[in-house]
């Protein structure tokens, strides 16, 4: 019998616990979770607990197990805007389901759940409802005869509370939920809120699922091999109904995060909707992002990276919004751990690159925010000079899309210009692009912010690149220009645009390489190319600022690299495939490019490997690769299959998707490699490859810094032109470097020896004096002072001197410096016996500054980084002491 109304309150990691170890006990075999995302190509994430087991439900592979029971990590990112608008939305969430294979079915799930949340979770059964589908008689009369529950409280509802389906096609069927009843206080207020209503009175707490269809692309449902049973419990509700508290965000899952970011920025929660709303969010997105990269997910433009990414940079804004403008997602991650790495030890095992791809994304965005909040604040000053209050949506919506701003951010921004944003025209642009979304990918949730850009590839089909060659050409015409997010026919001096021309010589950003920079001009017009990126597809953009004149569509133009720049990164670029080929060779076949950054002064390149690189295998890769240089060997480019390029054993990247004909690098003898890259004509043109950083950016996965050509010679020069002046103040060649600093050294720590010598001597010449002027605490001596910046070793030879000199004696001895406070406590045998306790006296002295400490009776040590109270304290020695001495008395 259910022990109504006997919910006691539990941890959600107790709740978890709880619930596996339920199933297990009815033969449910416990999965760890499985990968955020899925080996599905129908899925961007793992949306439910059923996902990972989608083959066995469909009949395609056998299952190990006829039952199974897991806390699963999902993401749902389909309705991201609400997330902590809603006490219930979250993008990471983690879904305990159990699941027969075949096996039991509706007799037996239905009084199981019963049973769990009435008997084991001490759920009131007089608040408990039933949904069940239209016409599922069979699980109606389990609801009312196995469970006793009464006719009223069994609800039938439709295909969209209770039929579920992972996605438009797959396993499905019809589900029933447990609804929990919160209380009259929940309800939102309408007169016909009951069983099935949004608000947060009826609470669907568990889902059901009848897993007995397969729905294909027509719609048709054809019925499984064999009936299944897919359920889902939100651990996130379930604790804030074990917990009592009035939404997801202030169970202990995300409460200590919340609390956290407020201490960070200063805000109150509870103060204003809007800081609660911001500390929400940066609550579920940090946990989600740190779970992504946990399961391999990096930030990126499409697929899970993006939606990574947008997780990250909205996490940023809102920071923001509270007023944080420096990095501090980092700082929260500590807390996550603390709550989720038990039993998500991934957490831990990446922790650090967790760590290190949340702070560089952040630093990233940090850099695009303030490019967009000055985009914003020149259309404030061009409204300003047309006196008008209005900004219109559409800029609003291209800042939110392109530079991520969130509609708060710009609306707080114009109106402290006095200006307002339209929100309808937001609206609408919103609703359009979600409208493009939907219809341009079945990963709606994941699909960027697509616009103009995509109508202009639509309409422009790819920008001809001819510059592998040339880095100049003469007969490009305007195709487009884009100017404030607007397609626009011309622009006259000082623009700032990003220009689309039919062909161009201009690299844009891709494969690591950096965009090349340039001018673009015709007559007098001089358009200064910044920067250049694919805009959509293979649609190239130039981005940068008209200098001079008009330019408009349609024109003929000259379009001019910065050749001295680009031939900067072709040595780089060359230098990174041959990086890549003699770390393989130095360190082992294991050796697989993660990614890499190719610009005009430095390298980076990353890669799969376990330990740090040895100084030897730095030395072994570098003169591989320079008598590589040596040889000055052709770089060649083929075109060919990329089927054929598979077979010849060409490297290409693990996760790039390549086109079916692939342009490969060739460095014959040395090293072949897929490439869309601009190269070196020979390796003699690259100069001296020299690594100049080598650091783990993650759990196995390395960066090296690398740098070629000038930078070469720049790092040459610059380091010898050191050496040559420590040579100068040192007196002696760069071969004796070492032994005369280890000389200066020894130099250094004598003279260190003597002055600590010194110090002592005239510490302990006063020493006499302060024992005789001592406070006498019932005839105990207590000399209570500091004493500079004295080590702890000095204080314990002051405390020693004051022994031998006072043999009644008590001693708190402080030393300050940079780090803080160091105390050592000592009582002579004399004042122990009495009842003083040193360990004692430095417990609660560093305690009371904040700091720790402790010992026994003779001795203690401790300290504080806080030296702020030490005066009270040392002044409070003789209360301490006093008092130590009453309480031995009465004993
Ligand atoms: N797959 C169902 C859901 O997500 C039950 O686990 O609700």
């Amino acid at each position: 019998m259910a022990r109504a109304g006997t919910m006691q309150w539990r941890s959600a990691h107790e709740l978890r616990e709880l619930f596996l170890t339920y199933f297990e006990g009815l033969g449910a075999r416990r999965y760890r979770s499985f990968p955020l995302v899925p080996d599905d190509p129908t899925l961007l994430f793992t949306v439910a607990g059923m996902v990972p087991f989608k083959p066995y439900f469909l009949g395609l592979r056998a299952p190990e197990v006829a039952r199974a029971v897991t806390a699963q990590k999902c993401i749902r990112t389909n309705d991201i805007e609400n997330v902590g608008r809603t006490a219930r939305h979250h993008t990471f969430f983690e879904m305990l389901g159990n699941f027969s294979f075949g096996d039991y079915f509706k007799k037996e799930v239905i009084p199981w759940a019963w049973k769990f949340l009435t008997e084991h979770i001490g759920f009131d059964e007089d608040r408990l409802y039933a949904t069940i589908y239209l016409d599922d008689d069979e699980a109606h009369d389990f609801w009312r005869d196995l469970v006793g529950l009464p006719e009223d409280r069994i609800k039938r509802l439709g295909d969209d509370d209770n039929f579920w389906a992972a996605g438009p096609t797959g396993p499905c069927g019809p589900c029933s939920e447990i609804i929990y009843d919160q209380g009259p206080e929940f309800s939102c207020g309408r007169p016909d809120c009951g069983v099935g209503c949004d608000c947060d009175r009826y609470l669907e707490i568990w889902n059901l699922v009848f897993m007995q269809y397969s729905r294909d692309e027509s719609g048709t449902l054809t019925p499984l091999p064999k009936k299944n049973i897919d359920t889902g419990l939100g651990i996130e509700r379930l604790a804030s109904v074990v917990q009592r508290v009035k939404g997801d965000f202030e169970t202990d899952l995300f409460w200590p995060i919340i609390t956290k970011a407020c201490d960070i920025s200063g805000v109150k929660y509870g103060d204003a909707e809007n800081s609660d709303l911001a500390v929400r969010v940066i609550s579920d997105h940090l946990r989600a992002s740190a779970f992504m990269i946990a399961d391999g997910v990096l930030p990126s433009n499409d697929g899970p990276g993006y939606v990574l990414r947008r997780l990250i940079r909205r996490s940023v804004r809102y920071g923001r919004l509270i007023g944080i403008d420096r990095p501090f997602l980092a700082s929260l991650l500590p807390v996550v751990n603390e709550i989720m790495s038990d039993p998500y030890v991934e957490l831990k095992e990446h922790g650090s690159a967790i760590n290190q791809i949340i702070s560089l994304e952040e630093e990233r965005f940090g850099h695009t925010l303030s490019q967009g909040i000055e985009l914003l604040e020149n259309e404030l000053n061009k409204l300003k000079s047309r006196s008008s209050a209005i900004l219109s949506g559409e800029v609003a919506f291209l800042l939110y899309d392109t530079y991520g701003f969130p509609l708060e951010l710009t609306e707080e921004i114009s109106s402290e210009a006095g200006v307002e944003v339209v929100k309808e025209e937001f609206v609408r642009e919103m609703e359009r692009q979600r409208e493009r979304a939907r219809s341009s990918s079945k990963h709606s949730s994941a699909v960027m912010a697509k616009n103009i850009y995509t109508e202009l590839a639509d309409r422009l089909g790819a920008t001809l690149f001819d510059g592998y060659e040339a880095t100049s050409s003469d007969n490009s015409v305007i195709a487009a220009i884009i100017r404030g997010g607007q397609v626009v026919d011309s622009i006259s001096s000082g623009d700032e645009a990003q220009i689309v021309l039919s062909r161009t010589p201009f690299y844009a950003e891709r494969g690591g390489q950096v965009g090349d920079t340039g001018v673009i001009s015709v007559g007098d017009a001089v358009f200064d190319v910044r920067d250049t990126i694919y805009l959509s597809g293979e649609l190239i953009a130039h981005i940068g600022e008209l200098a001079g004149g008009d330019i408009a569509v349609g024109m003929n133009v000259s379009a001019v690299v910065d050749a001295e720049r680009r031939d900067a990164i072709r040595r780089h670029h060359t230098a990174t495939h041959m990086l890549h080929e003699a770390l393989c060779r130095v360190l082992g076949s294991h050796v697989r490019q993660a990614g890499s950054m190719v610009g005009p002064n430095f390298l980076r390149f990353d890669f799969n490997h376990f330990a740090p690189l040895q100084a030897e295998q730095i030395l072994e890769a570098e003169t591989m690769i320079y008598s590589q240089v040596l040889a000055n060997l052709p770089v060649n480019t083929r075109v060919m299959s990329y089927a054929e390029s598979r077979k010849s054993g060409v490297k290409a990247l693990f996760e790039e998707k390549y086109g079916e004909v692939v342009r490969v690098l060739e460095i014959p003898g040395f090293s072949t490699e897929l490439c869309g890259g601009t190269h070196v004509r020979a390796t003699g043109d690259i100069g001296v490859v020299k690594i100049i950083k080598d650091e783990s950016i993650g759990s196995g996965v390395r960066r090296i810094n690398a740098i070629a050509g000038m930078a070469s010679l720049d790092l040459f020069q610059s380091t010898t032109s050191a050496l040559r002046s420590v040579s100068e103040i040192l007196g002696v060649e760069a071969d004796q470097f070492a032994a005369k600093i280890e000389e200066l050294l020894e130099d250094k720590r004598a003279l260190e020896r003597r002055n600590q010598e010194l110090s002592l001597r005239s510490v302990l010449d006063g020493i006499d004096s302060r024992v005789r002027n001592a406070v006498r605490v019932d005839g105990i001596a207590l000399i209570s002072d500091s004493f500079g910046a004295a080590s702890r070793d000095l204080l314990r030879k002051i405390g020693d001197r004051i022994k031998q000199i006072e043999p009644l004696s008590v001693m708190l001895l402080a030393g300050v410096d940079d780090d803080g406070v160091t105390l050592i406590g000592m009582a002579s045998d004399e004042a122990v016996k009495r009842g003083v306790h040193a360990g004692n006296l430095i417990k609660e002295t560093s305690g009371l500054m904040g700091g720790s400490g402790g010992g026994k009776p003779a001795m203690g040590q401790g300290g504080s980084k806080n030296s702020s109270a030490l005066k009270d304290i040392l002044a409070k020695a003789e209360g301490i002491v006093r008092n130590q001495l009453e309480v031995a008395v009465k004993k």
